[in-house]
């Protein structure tokens, strides 16, 4: 839809496929292997790869061909600098992932990636290793704040956006974790197992529309097994679908230690990443001695080989790596700012406002309590972890892994100061909620900050805050009835205190900006314009799993002292089975009567929105068209959602499309959604084809999941489509 026409520049011709396979075929034997065999791009015992600006990931070079090196970097919320390999080499923070989704909009998702591809070849990289959009199927997932949500029609659109962005500055995305890497327990053993059917109607649609959409240069196949077979050796998956199905004309990159054997090769992976940490968890990198042994001997086909290079050459032809390198060069980190700062103001979304928000800047006292709020705002973990423009704080929390980094530029208490300089504001850590009680029932609003840090490789125990936040936001209600929670988790919570509290709003983690975003949204400076991109269950027994699979096991091995990856390989191999099917999130919550905390596609706006004038047409497939008016005050923002509710007769519930629309007060816009008829098909495993079958289908608009105004059913033709 709205992204093809923003990056058609990446597109790849007939020019580019000559040339690449021109270059494939000029390669000689060892620099066959060395195109297709990563090294680290950070010092392995002692030195950086010669070459190697320091990162996740290097390949080498061909100088004579003109190839130039890849330099390879983490990831999705902003350039990473692991370890401090560039040492104090800082990057402008973006805010999460569920921050991004939550913000509907694909115009903020390019201006993200277009920020980071800038940043990325202003540092020298090529190759950036994101976006990851593996569906947020479980809301405790380590990495969910990393990933899009868990709808494939918003996870796919925003990834497709985002790769626009970063692949206009001549830099490779590498859309991740191909596929189902939906929770982090166990990454490395687990068959996340699910029927084909399902698996091509959520997780995999989400890719293949990104894929439509942005046309990345790159993929990384994930270190879990599908349905028993590790990712990057799995033939289905790579070959199949991603291949042959999807025509994907670029290259699979492993995931870092994701390489079980030679035959990947033959499975369709085309590059080994990092290959030290194959070697350090298998004693051997496939893409090394055996892959040189496998083509000698023919076991490998060196057709295939020079198929694996001719994809690596390819995209970096179509990306511009060849005709514009990237070149060390001044960044404008304050422009990027702005940008951080807008997406965190858009993807904050309120919750529940009882009418406390937004706060009037004449209020004369208030007290700030908890969550770190004096100090900055928090970050997820893992290799997506960035080093902030200013500086990053590492603040212990308790237990024994390293300290968890707060972004300091931006401190919310300093924000709220600046914004409401005649209140009287003062701040309480949080640590005893007698004391914070006590401060809140003096003023006239208490914000109470909680926080909930996830990182990759860690998934959430549990849906709970943690810390005894809960027991503070209880005492500060029960002292205070105008207390407003603002959250910056990297996932759903629970919410015992809701009734008592005013307000809340969820943050996320919100990048180097958070703080002045937050603020902006208390007082009303924005409106808010957040809807939840991911369902937020009332309780843990909702979830597929209630217990987390393998997180027993986990907690045992790490009770035994094991760490890093000997950790993950303590486990045994074990399933996840995917009961839900394609029925991911809300559709399962809907179809199975649960109800939730919040709803996906809730979150509400400080004006109120009228819908009108309801017209549905079928045929090939689903157009809604409608007017909707700003009923209220102020300027606000709507995000007009559309749902299959029925189909065939049928209770059904699927995201169809959105409209975002900005409107004055009182002002009147006539919108249309149109539905990509996959989203009306069933996915035939057995013919590899879309198909619909002819008869009625309702479709429910309204502002939310669960605050659908609208209904009308039509008939739709029937139809096979081929992916
Ligand atoms: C992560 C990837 C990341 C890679 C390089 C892996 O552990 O799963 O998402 O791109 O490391 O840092």
């Amino acid at each position: 839809m709205f992204v093809l026409a923003l990056c058609a520049s990446v597109l790849a011709s007939a020019p580019v496929e000559a040339r690449a396979a021109q270059i494939a075929s000029a390669l000689t034997p060892s620099e066959r292997l060395q195109l297709v065999r990563g090294q680290s791009g950070a010092p392995v015992r002692g030195g950086t790869p010669n070459g190697a600006i320091g990162s996740a990931g290097y390949v080498p070079g061909i100088p004579r061909l003109g190839v130039p090196a890849l330099q390879e970097t983490d990831a999705s919320l902003g350039i990473a600098n692991p370890g401090n390999v560039r040492r104090r080499d800082v990057a402008t923070a973006l805010p999460s992932g569920l921050s991004l989704a939550s913000t509907w909009d694909p115009q903020i998702a390019y201006q993200d990636g277009s920020t980071i591809g800038d940043e990325a070849w202003r540092k020298g990289f090529n190759v950036l290793l994101g976006p990851g959009l593996n569906l947020a199927r479980d809301p405790r997932n380590g990495r969910n704040f990393e990933y899009l949500g868990e709808d494939p029609l918003l996870a796919g659109t925003l990834a497709g956006a985002a790769i626009c962005g970063i692949q206009d500055h001549h830099v490779i995305a590498t859309m991740k974790h191909f596929a189902m890497n939906d929770q982090e327990t166990g990454r490395f053993l687990l068959s996340a197992d699910i029927g084909e059917a399902a698996m091509r109607e959520s997780d995999l649609l989400a890719f293949e529309l990104a894929l439509e959409g942005g046309h990345p240069g790159a993929v990384m196949c994930a270190y879990n097994r599908v349905n028993g077979i590790y990712a990057c050796e799995n033939d289905h998956l790579l070959n199949d679908v991603l291949k042959d199905a999807w025509a994907f004309p670029g290259w699979v990159m492993s995931d870092w230690g994701a390489v079980h054997g030679v035959d990947a090769a033959l499975h369709g992976l085309d590059q080994e990443s990092n290959a030290e940490i194959d070697k350090a968890i298998r004693g051997v990198s496939a893409f090394g001695a055996p892959l040189e042994a496998a083509v000698a001997s023919g076991a490998i086909p060196q057709s295939r080989l020079i198929d694996m290079n001719r994809r690596i050459l390819r995209s970096m032809l179509a990306v511009g790596l060849f005709d514009e390198p990237s070149k060390r060069s001044p960044i404008d980190y304050s422009a990027h700012a702005v940008v951080a700062l807008d997406a965190a103001e858009r993807g904050i979304v309120v919750l529940k406002n009882a009418g406390t928000l937004p706060l009037s800047r004449s209020i004369s006292r208030i007290a700030v309590i908890g969550g770190y709020a004096d100090a900055g705002v928090l970050s997820g973990g893992g290799s997506s972890e960035v080093m902030p423009v200013g500086r990053a704080l590492g603040v212990p929390l308790g237990g024994d892994d390293a300290p968890i980094a707060f972004f300091d530029r931006s401190p919310p208490l300093a924000a709220i100061r600046a914004i409401a300089p005649r209140a009287a504001v003062s701040f309480i850590d949080g640590r005893y909620p007698s004391e914070a009680a006590e401060l809140a029932k003096h003023v006239d609003v208490a914000v109470v900050f909680a926080t909930e840090w996830i990182g990759e490789g860690i998934d959430a125990p549990s849906l709970n805050l943690p810390n005894g936040q809960d027991a503070l936001i209880s005492a500060v209600a029960a002292a205070n009835p105008h207390t407003v929670v603002v959250l910056e988790t990297g996932n759903p919570v629970t919410m015992p205190w809701l009734d008592r509290v005013a307000a809340v709003m969820e943050a996320w983690y919100p990048g180097e900006r958070g703080g002045d975003a937050i603020a902006n949204l208390l007082f009303g400076k924005v409106d808010a314009t957040g809807r939840l991109p991911i369902t937020f269950p009332s309780a843990q027994e909702q979830l597929v799993h209630p217990e987390l699979p393998g997180l027993d096991e986990l907690l045992s091995a790490r009770a035994a002292g094991f760490r890093g990856y000997q950790l993950a390989l303590a486990l045994l191999p074990f399933s996840v089975t995917y009961s839900d099917g394609s029925d991911v999130g809300y559709r399962r919550f809907v179809k199975q009567g649960l109800t939730p905390l919040f709803a996906f596609g809730h979150g509400l706006s400080y004006t109120t929105f009228r819908y009108g004038d309801f017209i549905l047409e079928g045929g090939e497939t689903l157009k809604a068209s409608f007017k909707i008016t700003n009923a209220g005050l102020r300027a606000g923002t709507e995000t007009a959602q559309l749902y299959l509710t029925r189909k065939l007769g049928v209770p059904e519930m699927r995201l169809l499309g959105w409209n975002q629309v900005t409107l004055a007060p009182g002002q009147t816009r006539s919108v249309r959604v149109v539905a990509d008829p996959r989203l009306l098909a069933d996915f035939d495993a057995s013919q590899n084809v879309w198909r619909i079958r002819a008869g009625l289908y309702e479709a429910s608009l309204g502002s939310a999941s669960d605050a659908l105004r609208f209904r009308a059913a039509v008939p739709v033709a029937a139809q096979a489509l081929r992916p």
